[in-house]
Protein backbone atom coordinates (compact mmCIF):
# COMPACT_ATOMS: atom_id res chain seq x y z
CA UNK A 1 0.00 0.00 0.00
CA UNK A 2 1.42 3.26 -0.46
CA UNK A 3 -0.31 6.81 0.88
CA UNK A 4 0.73 10.11 -0.57
CA UNK A 5 -0.06 13.39 0.77
CA UNK A 6 0.92 16.15 -1.95
CA UNK A 7 -0.47 16.70 -5.29
CA UNK A 8 1.87 16.88 -8.20
CA UNK A 9 1.17 20.73 -8.40
CA UNK A 10 1.87 21.56 -5.13
CA UNK A 11 4.97 20.20 -4.84
CA UNK A 12 5.78 21.93 -7.82
CA UNK A 13 4.50 25.42 -6.31
CA UNK A 14 7.03 24.72 -3.78
CA UNK A 15 9.87 23.64 -5.79
CA UNK A 16 9.40 27.14 -7.90
CA UNK A 17 8.43 29.13 -3.98
CA UNK A 18 11.97 28.08 -2.50
CA UNK A 19 13.70 28.34 -5.96
CA UNK A 20 13.23 31.87 -6.10
CA UNK A 21 13.31 32.50 -2.82
CA UNK A 22 16.94 30.74 -2.58
CA UNK A 23 18.24 32.79 -5.75
CA UNK A 24 16.88 35.98 -4.78
CA UNK A 25 19.01 35.68 -1.18
CA UNK A 26 22.58 36.89 -0.83
CA UNK A 27 24.61 34.99 -1.04
CA UNK A 28 22.30 32.48 -3.57
CA UNK A 29 21.31 29.38 -2.19
CA UNK A 30 19.35 26.18 -3.29
CA UNK A 31 17.80 23.04 -1.51
CA UNK A 32 19.87 19.87 -1.82
CA UNK A 33 16.22 17.85 -1.48
CA UNK A 34 15.55 19.01 -4.83
CA UNK A 35 18.77 16.92 -6.30
CA UNK A 36 16.45 13.61 -6.21
CA UNK A 37 14.43 13.56 -9.77
CA UNK A 38 14.56 10.51 -11.61
CA UNK A 39 18.03 11.91 -13.12
CA UNK A 40 18.90 12.95 -9.60
CA UNK A 41 18.25 9.32 -8.21
CA UNK A 42 20.23 7.73 -10.94
CA UNK A 43 23.62 9.91 -10.21
CA UNK A 44 22.95 9.07 -6.80
CA UNK A 45 23.19 5.84 -7.62
CA UNK A 46 26.32 6.23 -9.46
CA UNK A 47 27.91 8.08 -6.60
CA UNK A 48 27.45 5.15 -4.10
CA UNK A 49 29.41 3.06 -6.51
CA UNK A 50 32.19 5.45 -6.64
CA UNK A 51 35.30 4.05 -5.43
CA UNK A 52 35.53 7.94 -3.35
CA UNK A 53 32.32 7.44 -2.22
CA UNK A 54 32.94 5.31 1.02
CA UNK A 55 30.01 6.09 2.80
CA UNK A 56 27.81 3.55 1.20
CA UNK A 57 30.25 0.46 1.57
CA UNK A 58 31.01 1.53 5.33
CA UNK A 59 26.90 1.68 6.56
CA UNK A 60 26.39 -1.37 4.13
CA UNK A 61 29.38 -3.28 6.18
CA UNK A 62 27.78 -2.21 9.36
CA UNK A 63 24.30 -3.57 8.24
CA UNK A 64 25.60 -6.47 6.85
CA UNK A 65 27.40 -7.70 9.81
CA UNK A 66 25.84 -6.36 12.76
CA UNK A 67 22.51 -6.52 11.72
CA UNK A 68 21.64 -8.35 14.76
CA UNK A 69 23.21 -7.11 17.33
CA UNK A 70 21.20 -4.21 16.04
CA UNK A 71 18.21 -6.35 15.98
CA UNK A 72 18.75 -7.54 19.46
CA UNK A 73 18.56 -3.72 20.98
CA UNK A 74 15.67 -3.04 18.67
CA UNK A 75 13.74 -6.12 20.10
CA UNK A 76 15.07 -5.37 23.93
CA UNK A 77 11.73 -4.82 25.48
CA UNK A 78 9.00 -4.75 23.16
CA UNK A 79 6.84 -7.20 21.39
CA UNK A 80 5.57 -4.56 18.67
CA UNK A 81 6.65 -1.86 17.35
CA UNK A 82 6.87 0.20 13.76
CA UNK A 83 9.62 0.47 12.55
CA UNK A 84 9.43 3.75 10.15
CA UNK A 85 12.51 4.82 7.91
CA UNK A 86 12.65 8.59 7.14
CA UNK A 87 14.21 8.69 3.51
CA UNK A 88 14.43 4.80 2.41
CA UNK A 89 15.54 5.01 -0.98
CA UNK A 90 16.32 1.65 -2.36
CA UNK A 91 16.34 -0.03 1.20
CA UNK A 92 19.52 -2.02 0.17
CA UNK A 93 20.75 -1.06 3.46
CA UNK A 94 18.01 -1.35 6.21
CA UNK A 95 17.11 -4.90 4.15
CA UNK A 96 19.24 -6.39 6.15
CA UNK A 97 18.31 -5.01 9.12
CA UNK A 98 14.51 -6.17 8.31
CA UNK A 99 15.61 -9.55 7.36
CA UNK A 100 17.18 -9.76 10.88
CA UNK A 101 13.95 -8.68 12.30
CA UNK A 102 11.90 -11.17 10.41
CA UNK A 103 13.73 -14.08 11.40
CA UNK A 104 13.41 -13.18 14.82
CA UNK A 105 9.72 -13.63 14.30
CA UNK A 106 9.17 -9.99 15.98
CA UNK A 107 5.70 -8.33 15.73
CA UNK A 108 6.01 -5.07 13.37
CA UNK A 109 5.19 -2.87 10.32
CA UNK A 110 7.48 -0.90 8.57
CA UNK A 111 6.47 2.19 7.09
CA UNK A 112 9.22 3.63 4.12
CA UNK A 113 8.68 7.59 3.91
CA UNK A 114 10.42 8.84 1.33
CA UNK A 115 9.61 12.45 -0.40
CA UNK A 116 10.05 10.40 -4.03
CA UNK A 117 7.06 9.06 -5.41
CA UNK A 118 9.19 6.16 -7.66
CA UNK A 119 11.13 5.83 -4.87
CA UNK A 120 8.25 4.79 -2.71
CA UNK A 121 6.36 2.93 -6.13
CA UNK A 122 9.90 1.02 -6.69
CA UNK A 123 10.05 -0.27 -3.36
CA UNK A 124 6.55 -1.61 -2.99
CA UNK A 125 7.67 -3.87 -5.80
CA UNK A 126 11.06 -4.76 -4.48
CA UNK A 127 9.85 -5.00 -0.67
CA UNK A 128 7.66 -8.27 -1.16
CA UNK A 129 9.99 -9.65 -3.75
CA UNK A 130 12.53 -9.46 -0.94
CA UNK A 131 10.82 -10.24 1.82
CA UNK A 132 7.51 -11.78 1.42
CA UNK A 133 6.74 -12.10 4.97
CA UNK A 134 7.36 -8.68 5.57
CA UNK A 135 4.06 -6.32 6.52
CA UNK A 136 4.78 -2.62 5.12
CA UNK A 137 3.28 0.44 4.13
CA UNK A 138 4.64 2.64 1.60
CA UNK A 139 4.56 6.61 2.32
CA UNK A 140 5.53 9.42 -0.01
CA UNK A 141 5.75 12.81 1.27
CA UNK A 142 7.49 15.19 3.97
CA UNK A 143 8.75 13.50 6.87
CA UNK A 144 7.08 15.02 9.85
CA UNK A 145 3.86 14.93 7.41
CA UNK A 146 4.21 11.03 7.28
CA UNK A 147 6.14 10.58 10.86
CA UNK A 148 2.33 11.80 12.30
CA UNK A 149 0.43 9.94 9.89
CA UNK A 150 2.15 7.11 11.42
CA UNK A 151 1.59 8.23 14.47
CA UNK A 152 -2.07 8.23 14.00
CA UNK A 153 -2.65 4.45 12.63
CA UNK A 154 -1.17 2.68 15.50
CA UNK A 155 0.10 3.27 19.43
CA UNK A 156 2.85 0.67 19.51
CA UNK A 157 6.60 1.82 20.32
CA UNK A 158 8.27 3.54 17.31
CA UNK A 159 11.45 2.89 16.15
CA UNK A 160 12.63 5.71 13.32
CA UNK A 161 15.58 4.59 11.00
CA UNK A 162 17.27 7.74 9.31
CA UNK A 163 20.34 6.02 8.02
CA UNK A 164 22.95 7.03 4.73
CA UNK A 165 24.11 10.07 6.21
CA UNK A 166 21.42 11.97 5.50
CA UNK A 167 21.29 13.98 8.70
CA UNK A 168 24.71 15.37 7.08
CA UNK A 169 22.58 17.76 4.68
CA UNK A 170 21.21 19.74 7.96
CA UNK A 171 23.77 22.16 9.59
CA UNK A 172 24.52 21.55 13.19
CA UNK A 173 21.53 23.48 14.44
CA UNK A 174 19.29 22.35 12.14
CA UNK A 175 20.13 19.11 12.69
CA UNK A 176 19.41 19.76 16.19
CA UNK A 177 15.72 21.02 15.35
CA UNK A 178 15.13 18.26 13.56
CA UNK A 179 15.62 15.80 16.41
CA UNK A 180 14.01 17.88 18.63
CA UNK A 181 10.93 17.68 15.86
CA UNK A 182 11.18 13.88 15.85
CA UNK A 183 11.52 13.88 19.78
CA UNK A 184 8.43 15.68 19.88
CA UNK A 185 6.40 12.73 17.44
CA UNK A 186 8.04 9.93 19.76
CA UNK A 187 6.95 8.40 23.30
CA UNK A 188 9.79 7.36 26.21
CA UNK A 189 11.24 4.25 25.19
CA UNK A 190 11.20 4.90 21.82
CA UNK A 191 14.16 4.88 19.60
CA UNK A 192 15.82 6.66 16.48
CA UNK A 193 18.44 5.02 14.51
CA UNK A 194 20.49 7.63 13.08
CA UNK A 195 23.68 7.05 10.65
CA UNK A 196 26.31 9.66 10.38
CA UNK A 197 29.43 10.26 8.54
CA UNK A 198 32.52 10.48 11.16
CA UNK A 199 35.29 13.10 10.77
CA UNK A 200 38.23 11.92 9.34
CA UNK A 201 41.12 12.70 6.86
CA UNK A 202 39.99 15.94 5.44
CA UNK A 203 41.71 14.83 1.70
CA UNK A 204 39.58 11.75 1.82
CA UNK A 205 36.65 13.29 2.63
CA UNK A 206 36.95 16.03 -0.06
CA UNK A 207 37.90 13.37 -2.90
CA UNK A 208 34.28 11.48 -1.59
CA UNK A 209 32.70 15.06 -3.21
CA UNK A 210 35.16 16.15 -5.38
CA UNK A 211 35.81 12.82 -7.58
CA UNK A 212 37.59 13.19 -10.61
CA UNK A 213 35.38 11.47 -13.01
CA UNK A 214 32.92 14.78 -12.48
CA UNK A 215 30.11 12.73 -11.02
CA UNK A 216 29.55 14.46 -8.00
CA UNK A 217 30.01 17.79 -10.29
CA UNK A 218 27.08 16.41 -12.76
CA UNK A 219 24.57 15.99 -9.77
CA UNK A 220 25.06 18.95 -8.64
CA UNK A 221 24.20 20.37 -12.49
CA UNK A 222 21.70 18.30 -12.26
CA UNK A 223 19.17 20.49 -10.25
CA UNK A 224 19.72 23.60 -13.06
CA UNK A 225 18.49 20.85 -15.77
CA UNK A 226 15.74 20.27 -13.10
CA UNK A 227 14.47 24.13 -13.02
CA UNK A 228 15.42 24.00 -16.96
CA UNK A 229 12.62 21.34 -17.14
CA UNK A 230 10.12 21.59 -14.57
CA UNK A 231 10.55 25.19 -14.10
CA UNK A 232 10.76 26.76 -17.52
CA UNK A 233 14.22 27.62 -16.67
CA UNK A 234 17.04 28.35 -19.31
CA UNK A 235 19.89 27.51 -17.13
CA UNK A 236 23.17 27.30 -19.73
CA UNK A 237 25.02 24.22 -17.91
CA UNK A 238 28.29 25.19 -19.26
CA UNK A 239 27.93 28.89 -17.40
CA UNK A 240 28.62 27.07 -14.02
CA UNK A 241 31.32 24.69 -12.12
CA UNK A 242 31.09 23.05 -9.41
CA UNK A 243 33.28 23.61 -6.43
CA UNK A 244 34.03 21.76 -3.07
CA UNK A 245 35.16 22.48 0.03
CA UNK A 246 35.32 20.54 3.22
CA UNK A 247 36.84 22.48 6.60
CA UNK A 248 38.51 19.92 9.24
CA UNK A 249 37.45 22.26 12.28
CA UNK A 250 33.95 22.45 11.63
CA UNK A 251 33.57 19.04 9.74
CA UNK A 252 31.44 21.26 7.27
CA UNK A 253 31.95 19.60 3.42
CA UNK A 254 30.06 21.91 1.48
CA UNK A 255 29.32 22.17 -2.56
CA UNK A 256 28.68 25.03 -4.65
CA UNK A 257 28.03 26.18 -8.20
CA UNK A 258 30.20 29.01 -9.35
CA UNK A 259 28.29 31.34 -12.22
CA UNK A 260 31.16 31.55 -14.77
CA UNK A 261 30.20 35.21 -16.23
CA UNK A 262 27.82 37.99 -15.88
CA UNK A 263 24.23 36.38 -17.11
CA UNK A 264 20.90 36.38 -16.49
CA UNK A 265 18.75 33.31 -15.80
CA UNK A 266 14.93 32.77 -16.75
CA UNK A 267 12.91 31.17 -14.92
CA UNK A 268 9.18 31.21 -15.19
CA UNK A 269 8.34 35.00 -15.79
CA UNK A 270 11.36 35.47 -13.03
CA UNK A 271 14.51 37.07 -14.23
CA UNK A 272 17.80 36.26 -12.38
CA UNK A 273 21.08 38.17 -12.14
CA UNK A 274 24.11 36.70 -11.50
CA UNK A 275 27.91 37.97 -11.34
CA UNK A 276 30.99 36.36 -12.73
CA UNK A 277 32.69 34.19 -9.90
CA UNK A 278 29.01 34.50 -8.23
CA UNK A 279 28.60 31.46 -5.90
CA UNK A 280 25.57 29.87 -5.11
CA UNK A 281 25.14 27.42 -2.26
CA UNK A 282 24.06 23.88 -2.57
CA UNK A 283 24.99 21.58 -0.11
CA UNK A 284 26.10 20.75 3.28
CA UNK A 285 27.23 17.25 4.37
CA UNK A 286 28.45 17.94 7.43
CA UNK A 287 30.84 15.24 9.40
CA UNK A 288 30.80 14.68 13.01
CA UNK A 289 32.72 13.54 15.87
CA UNK A 290 31.53 11.19 18.77
CA UNK A 291 31.14 13.91 21.52
CA UNK A 292 29.54 15.95 19.09
CA UNK A 293 26.88 13.18 18.16
CA UNK A 294 26.82 12.81 21.96
CA UNK A 295 25.94 16.63 22.24
CA UNK A 296 23.29 16.56 19.59
CA UNK A 297 21.68 13.29 21.34
CA UNK A 298 21.58 15.04 24.75
CA UNK A 299 20.65 18.72 23.43
CA UNK A 300 17.48 17.11 21.54
CA UNK A 301 15.96 15.10 24.40
CA UNK A 302 17.59 11.47 23.73
CA UNK A 303 20.20 9.45 25.47
CA UNK A 304 22.92 7.21 23.48
CA UNK A 305 21.99 3.62 23.49
CA UNK A 306 24.58 2.08 21.45
CA UNK A 307 27.02 2.73 18.60
CA UNK A 308 27.79 0.47 15.24
CA UNK A 309 30.82 1.46 13.79
CA UNK A 310 32.04 -0.22 10.29
CA UNK A 311 35.44 -1.68 10.75
CA UNK A 312 37.79 1.35 9.65
CA UNK A 313 35.52 3.56 11.71
CA UNK A 314 34.49 5.99 9.06
CA UNK A 315 30.99 5.95 9.66
CA UNK A 316 28.25 5.55 12.58
CA UNK A 317 25.02 3.87 12.57
CA UNK A 318 23.92 5.40 16.64
CA UNK A 319 20.95 3.85 18.65
CA UNK A 320 19.30 6.95 20.84
CA UNK A 321 16.36 6.24 23.17
CA UNK A 322 13.75 9.01 24.35
CA UNK A 323 15.30 10.45 27.71
C1 LIG B 1 22.56 11.45 0.59
C2 LIG B 1 23.00 13.35 1.93
C3 LIG B 1 24.10 11.30 2.41
O1 LIG B 1 25.81 14.18 1.67
O2 LIG B 1 26.95 12.38 1.32
C4 LIG B 1 26.59 12.71 -2.07
C5 LIG B 1 24.43 13.32 -0.77
N1 LIG B 1 25.94 14.74 -2.18
N2 LIG B 1 27.45 13.40 -2.84
C6 LIG B 1 25.93 13.07 1.18
C7 LIG B 1 25.63 13.58 -1.66
C8 LIG B 1 27.05 14.63 -2.93
C9 LIG B 1 24.76 12.47 0.41
N3 LIG B 1 23.61 12.17 1.31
Amino acid sequence: MILTTETNTEVNNQFLNETITGLSAKPKYMHSKYFYDEAGDYIFQQIMNMEEYYLTDAEMEIMQYQADQIANVISDGSDAFDLIELGAGDATKSIHLLRKLINKKLNFQYFPIDISAHVISDLSVKLPQALPELQFTGLNGDYFDMLKAANETSDRQKVVLFMGANIGNMNVDEAEAFCVKVKALLSPDDLLIIGFDLKKNPKQILDAYNDKSGITRSFNLNLLNRINRELEGNFNLDHFEHYATYDPETGECKSYLISLENQVVNIGEHAIQFQKNEYVYMEISQKYAIAEIERLAHRSGFKVQQYFFDSRQYFVDAIWKVA
